[in-house]
């Protein structure tokens, strides 16, 4: 007979969805950003940012009505933006969530008219920087020991990514 557990890995999963973010979405993206930096912000902090008419915010989610399971959040001004925030629930990091986040926020970007994409990145985040070169971000300067860490201070690298005009 087959174990339930080999039934659960073999099932194929269903594809996550990704969507913009809602105001109803924030307890989940207080609770993933928590879990993922030093200093999370609340869902009032997010709440109020989803509200702002320059924020853009998209959440992926393991199959459509599921919590969020990740979410990126930028800020426009003028033709530049800046991604104040991308983030996988711990557990479900690795299954590409992240990249999915990119690849459908950055046209919402384009269409607002954003054309300079930047971003800040501690220097040995290595996931990060894989998601980020991946999506076709180049490093454009270095804030030395900018980050208080456990360790002590670790390196800002600023990224940089062009887009075009749509
Ligand atoms: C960075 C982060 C958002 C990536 O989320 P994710 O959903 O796991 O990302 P993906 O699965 O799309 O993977 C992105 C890339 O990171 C790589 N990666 C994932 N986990 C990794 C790990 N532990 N070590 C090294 N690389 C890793 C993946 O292989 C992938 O690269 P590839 O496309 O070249 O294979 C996630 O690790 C996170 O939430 N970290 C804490 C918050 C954070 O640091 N955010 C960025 C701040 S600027």
């Amino acid at each position: 007979m087959t174990l339930l557990s080999d039934l659960v890995f073999w099932w194929p999963r269903p594809d996550p969805v990704v969507g913009r973010a809602a105001t109803a979405d924030c307890d989940d993206l207080a609770a993933i950003h928590a879990a993922s930096f030093h200093r999370g912000w609340g869902a009032e902090d997010l709440a109020a940012m989803l509200t702002e008419a320059s924020v853009i915010a998209h959440v992926v989610r393991r199959r459509a009505a599921a919590p969020a399971a990740g979410f990126i959040l930028s800020r426009i001004a003028g033709d530049e933006a800046e991604i104040l925030t991308v983030a996988t629930a711990p557990r479900l990091r690795g299954r590409g969530y992240a990249g999915r986040l990119i690849a459908a926020h950055l046209p919402d970007l384009m269409r607002a008219g954003v054309r300079k994409l930047f971003l800040e990145v501690e220097a040995e985040n290595a996931p990060a920087l894989k998601l980020y070169a991946r999506a076709g971000f180049e490093p454009i300067g270095r804030r030395k020991g900018y980050y208080r860490t456990a360790q002590g201070a670790a390196d800002a690298l600023t990224m940089r990514r062009m887009l075009p005009a749509i």
